[in-house]
């Protein structure tokens, strides 16, 4: 059993001034669930609506019924969302606050009025260059505001938007391109973190020598280091050469609510990432009502979600719901520890931010720099604090609460996906009592339960696979292309519900409490990666048999990557190919899937059928230099070499 959790009580001065108070969470709740077509009906009024939706919820996870729509006779168009509406009342107001990677380098603050032209002019060129509604774009940018720029220009006229990862590498992207079939893609001469380069449009001319890419047309450069890049004519343009004369007024295309918004692709157990595709209505709806309940969003509020724009994380809490609600929001190019670990910081002081929301990884990476750079610093404007992305072990949310936020700022601990479109499982600053380590209880609509392995419902107390049993407006539609994959990943596992890939334990006052993935996927510093995937860049080496990839515990990233390795008949394991076969892995995929601990193996665990046992690599991952006695392994009866095992449990890698 577990011990009983510190409760950190709701804050008088949040209870007093919240949106939502403990009683109206819990009649809010009630009657999001019993009448789900007056709540979200009367929610999605805070939209302008260019056709106001008359029918609300038309949803069902039964197999022979499936179907997901919302609001789907209403039409809108999610940039005037974003910025039209908000011209008249907020037009002067800071839209958005951009923050270079070096502090020296000057900050930019963009106003509402002149993001809007910014974002006219781009769509504008779009339309000229020729892309339409339906059309999908790629963007492949660094944390600068034209990254959100491209986002709302392509809304403005019904494109696509496909955003990737400025760290994935040229393989990463080619996979993207490809399976979307973008005709445009935006990107930038270089990328800057802490104070190195990322050859981003070197990235895009490699992806693009890559089968299947031969869909894009056009390359919009940004120049943002002004470094000389190759430009291929007539496919290469500089962007402020076709922006800079357009007209500074869009015409915004009108959408329906069920039209796609974007695509981004996300890892799963099998095979490459899948496009989850997010549509307009329901997902706005969503976004801007989440964004601003669980932040208790104020008028004067100074908003920083430290993402990157190129995870759900930044599309729907740095972009689209900030934006929807006329915030303002701080965009950072940089990282936490550069030029040291009083970045996040001294960032706060000077664009006094109110609310900051970041990932446990990075809190316990500055932790480790201990209290001192933080002490440095004032943080007198921060008022809420929040986490994404991954479990936060209950020392690191005790230090964000104490050090960071001088024990003056609630947590709100965010659980969700990128499938979920924005957030299930939150604390409502004014409304929840807070147990560090614990997401708390679920937003409005949210239906969360816990099932064992066979489908059979846990009710109270009790740990199992987390599932959500109706929909709610943000959650993805399909998988781009593949719509029987996207139910075969989510809805058949335990018919009727939606299964999150997450385990799960609900306590005594129905707090949930998040364990981590039960699926093949590692999370990484708070990012997905399918061991499917690092798997097939491993053995695409050509010295390489085979490979089995792992999750194990680490300190910093919450979880490393661990690969065992079977060389070809007649290779030799050495140093050298340890460092070639990492290196390997980052060219590949990007730096971010390199495994951190790579062990030969001369067998792999298999059963008589061959299936690699990974229950058994991960325990011998995880015990890392512990000792491990054989009974620790588990049942090793239906292997078929079991003396594989062995070997492996005395060669491991001490990490
Ligand atoms: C994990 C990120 C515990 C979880 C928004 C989920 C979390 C995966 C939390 C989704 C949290 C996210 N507590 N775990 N507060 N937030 N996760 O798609 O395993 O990049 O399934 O979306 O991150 O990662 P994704």
């Amino acid at each position: 059993m577990n011990p009983p959790a510190t409760v950190y009580p709701v804050k008088s001065a949040f209870a007093a001034e919240t949106r939502i108070t403990r009683d109206e969470y819990q009649r809010l709740y009630a009657q999001s669930l019993q009448q789900p077509d007056a709540f979200w009906g009367k929610v999605a009024e805070r939209l302008d609506w260019m056709k106001a939706p008359t029918r609300i919820k038309d949803t069902s996870f039964e197999l022979k019924d499936f179907r997901i729509r919302w609001f789907d006779d209403g039409e809108l168009n999610a940039s005037v969302n974003c910025l039209d509406r908000h011209l008249e009342t907020r037009g002067d107001k800071t839209a958005l606050i951009f923050e270079p990677d070096s502090p020296d380098a000057p900050a930019q603050r963009i106003s509402y009025r002149e993001l809007h032209e910014r974002v006219c002019k781009l769509a504008n060129a779009l339309r000229a260059l020729g892309v339409g509604k339906g059309d999908r774009v790629t963007i492949y940018l660094p944390m600068i505001p034209e990254a959100a720029i491209a986002m709302l220009a392509c809304a403005r006229i019904g494109a696509v938007h496909m955003v990737v990862f400025g760290g994935f590498a040229a393989n990463s992207i080619a996979d993207r391109v490809s399976d979307s079939g973008s005709k445009l893609i935006i990107t930038a001469d270089e990328g800057l973190r802490a104070g190195r380069k990322v050859a981003l449009k070197a990235n895009v001319d490699a992806a693009l020598k890559l089968p299947g890419t031969n869909s894009v047309e056009t390359v919009l450069v940004v120049r943002h280091t002004r470094a000389a890049v190759d430009m291929q004519m007539p496919r290469d343009r500089w962007y402020d050469a076709v922006v800079d004369d357009q007209p500074v007024q869009c015409e915004p295309e009108r959408m329906n609510a069920e039209d796609p918004l974007f695509i981004l692709y996300t890892s799963g157990s099998t095979g490459k990432p899948k496009g989850v595709l997010h549509t307009t209505g329901g997902y706005l709806v969503y976004v801007s009502y989440t964004h601003e309940a669980v932040f208790d969003l104020r008028e004067d509020d100074v908003y920083w979600c430290t993402a990157d724009v190129g995870w759900v994380t930044g599309h729907s809490y740095i972009v689209y719901g900030p934006l929807a609600n006329g915030a303002t929001a701080l965009v950072f190019e940089g990282v936490p520890t550069w030029p040291d670990a009083s970045r996040f910081w001294q960032v706060i002081d000077k664009h006094r931010v109110t609310i900051f929301y970041t990932a446990p990884t990075a809190i316990r990476a500055l932790m480790r720099e201990g209290e001192g750079p933080v002490q440095a610093t004032s943080r007198k404007s921060l008022r809420l604090l929040g986490t994404v992305g991954e479990p936060i072990n209950p020392e690191a949310w005790r230090w964000y609460y104490e050090v960071v936020g001088d024990s003056r700022c609630p947590i709100v601990d965010t659980w969700w996906q990128t499938e979920n479109g924005g957030i299930l499982i939150s604390a409502l600053p004014g409304a929840t009592d807070l147990k560090p380590g614990s997401a708390t209880l679920p937003f409005f609509g949210v239906q969360p339960a816990i099932v064992d392995t066979h489908g059979k419902r846990i009710e109270g107390e009790g740990e199992g696979n987390l599932v959500i049993l109706d929909s709610w407006p943000g959650q993805m539609r399909t998988v781009y292309g593949d719509h029987q994959r996207f139910i075969d990943t989510y809805f058949r596992t335990y018919p009727g519900t939606y299964f999150t890939g997450d385990g799960c334990r609900r306590d005594a006052d129905g707090y949930y409490w998040i364990t981590g993935r039960v699926d093949d996927v590692i999370n990484v510093s708070g990012h997905r990666i399918g061991t499917a995937e690092v798997e097939s860049a491993l053995v695409s080496h050509d010295k390489v048999a085979e490979a089995a990839v792992v999750g194990f515990p680490h300190d910093i990233k919450g979880q490393g990557i661990y690969a065992y390795v079977t060389l070809i008949a007649g290779e030799q394991p050495s140093e050298a190919l340890r460092a070639e076969l990492v290196k390997h892995v980052r060219a590949e995929i990007g730096p971010i899937a390199a495994p951190d601990h790579l062990q030969w193996a001369p067998g792999l665990p298999k059963t008589r059928s061959g299936k690699i046992m990974r229950r058994i690599l991960r325990k011998i991952a995880e015990a890392g230099s512990s000792e491990l006695a054989p009974d620790q392994l588990g049942d090793t009866s239906t292997l078929a070499d079991p003396s594989v095992v062995d070997s492996l449990v005395q060669e491991r890698r001490v990490p």
